[in-house]
């Protein structure tokens, strides 16, 4: 990663007055929680998160879809946000007019300072009711040795409680999803950090920036096909290139 790039970068952020942090899965990845391209470990290396991650699969065996779940949420519970997430913070407080918007479902913008991060595919902190849909309170769960963990009934209809998060085949939150739209169209730049731009209709966020003719930086240690969208790649690791950012 060159200085003059980072030099660049800092200059477009500092005078920028519509800024947008579009995060994914590789800003949580010093903190300890695999991407989504990382290898599954542990009891879920058997499985593919695209099976998972799934109305037919909770319907199927809500048990193991839910431990899965509670098994993700007590291992963010565990970790810590990393100096990415705290310079994003940063960089939020700083800008007259910041929306971070993240395909994460983890709380660590949030835990880093970030004020309400958009969330485009829900969170492991927003359980609700299957069928009602009612929001429910997360408790804290059992280990079990097979990763199964009954879901708990809905407090008004019964139902098994499912968590708060966006499934393959199933639509975004539409005011989450316009939200994040309509900042992209109108911010100056757009700092893209940790996806691999390929999961859509989220990946189409950056995308709208720079048809808007705003300015997209990338922070991705790999090169993503965003990279043809982005005016500056800092090719890096977040907690690294971030940090280094905030104090050009
Ligand atoms: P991916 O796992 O697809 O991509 C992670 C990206 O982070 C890759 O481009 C890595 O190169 C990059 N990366 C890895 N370590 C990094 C680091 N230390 N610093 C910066 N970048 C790093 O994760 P996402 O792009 O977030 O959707 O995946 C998007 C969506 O696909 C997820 O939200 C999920 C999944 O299907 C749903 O669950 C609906």
């Amino acid at each position: 990663m060159r200085d003059i790039d980072l030099r660049e970068a800092a200059d477009l952020i500092d005078r920028a007055e519509r800024i947008v942090i579009f995060t994914g899965a590789g800003v949580s990845a010093e903190s300890g929680i695999p991407t989504f391209r990382d290898a599954l470990t542990g009891l879920w290396e058997r499985f593919d998160p695209r099976r998972l991650a799934t109305p037919e699969a909770f319907g199927d065996d809500p048990a193991l879809v839910w431990g899965w779940y509670e098994g993700r949420r007590a291992a963010v519970e565990r970790v810590e946000p990393n100096a990415g997430h705290r310079a994003l913070a940063a960089i939020e407080q700083r800008a007259p007019e910041c929306v971070v918007v993240t395909q994460n479902i983890d709380d660590l913008h949030e835990r880093a300072g970030s004020k309400e991060p958009i969330h485009l595919h829900g969170s492991l902190f927003a359980p609700r009711c299957s069928a009602c849909g009612r929001p429910a309170e997360v408790e804290g769960t059992a280990e079990t040795d097979d990763g199964r963990v009954t879901p708990p009934p809905c407090d008004h209809c019964g139902a098994p409680i499912r968590p708060g998060v966006v499934w393959f085949g199933e639509a975004l939150p539409a005011d989450a999803f316009e939200a994040a739209v309509a900042a992209a169209a109108n911010c100056d730049v757009l700092i893209t950090v940790g996806t691999s731009g390929v999961v859509f209709p989220a990946a189409e966020i950056p995308q709208v920036t720079a048809r808007m003719g705003g300015t997209v930086i990338q922070v991705n240690p790999d090169p993503t096909p965003l990279d043809s969208v982005a005016r500056i790649n800092l090719r890096g690791a977040a907690a690294e290139v971030l940090p280094a950012l905030v104090s050009m």
